[in-house]
């Protein structure tokens, strides 16, 4: 198990693309929905683990702007465990001094589950641990559009030249400003895309995909990953 004396270099941030729950619960002749709350159950057990690895930020992908496409019952169940989940993590992740946020629009959620979410950032917000984002109705495209109509506004409201413009003015209009770009983005169940994930914050990021499907993904596949990770010589362009 990895902790805060382990010799490996642990991340700051790390991402992770949760897929592979719908696969999971075909190979078992289950409801997808079943793969989902296992999925979640998983959520809440290896969110806890790396809290206690030293990462300082965590940011999980459970629903994005494009999940709304799934079939309806497919959709109603996930929004049932994500309020289901969020309750029973308000304790664990007391426990644990975790902070947790919300990116993404959350307009979209029905009212309950929005009060839960304020909720949840409200009573996790003096918390010194480690921030766990939840992206939910979370899309990178979206999240780059709403930055540049804020920058837009601003140099149309007050004057600001739009050549004094930077890379930072972008991500300091990002839903993760103040915090640092991934060091690693893990995806499950095998796929090699990032599909609308941190794509501004990831431009260095180190990926990481592994077969395992998301339910199945312990504290010892967390570990290999990290392990991997100190394996790469990230250069940021240089040489
Ligand atoms: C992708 O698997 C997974 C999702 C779209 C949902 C991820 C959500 C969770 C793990 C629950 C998180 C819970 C909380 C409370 C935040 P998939 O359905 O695309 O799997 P497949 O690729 O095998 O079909």
């Amino acid at each position: 198990m990895l902790d805060k004396n382990s010799k490996l270099y642990i991340p700051e941030h790390v991402g992770i693309i949760m897929d592979g729950n719908g696969r999971w619960a075909k190979k078992r002749a289950l409801p997808r929905s079943v793969g989902h709350k296992f999925g979640a159950q998983n959520f809440r057990k290896i969110t806890r683990y790396i809290s206690k690895t030293g990462v300082k930020v965590l940011t999980l992908y459970a629903f994005s702007t494009e999940n709304w496409k799934r079939p309806l019952d497919e959709v109603n169940a996930l929004m049932k465990l994500f309020r289901q989940y969020l309750v029973d993590s308000l304790t664990d992740f007391r426990e644990d001094d975790i902070k947790v946020v919300f990116i993404g629009d959350r307009s979209a959620f029905d009212p309950k589950l929005r009060e839960l979410i304020e909720e949840s950032e409200q009573v996790a917000n003096d918390r010194k641990g480690m921030l766990l984002n939840i992206a939910m109705n979370y899309g990178s495209r979206d999240e780059i559009l709403m930055a540049v109509k804020k920058l837009c506004k601003n140099v149309r409201d007050n004057g600001v030249d739009p050549d004094s413009l930077t890379v930072d003015d972008i991500s300091s209009n990002l839903y993760t400003a103040g915090t640092p770009d991934p060091d690693l983005i893990i995806r499950t169940g095998g796929e090699l895309r990032l599909s609308n994930f941190l794509l501004y914050q990831s431009a260095y990021s180190e990926f990481y995909s592994t077969e395992t499907l998301w339910p199945d993904f312990h504290e010892e596949d967390f570990d290999k990953a990290i392990i991997e990770f100190n394996k790469r010589n990230r250069r940021f362009g240089g040489v």
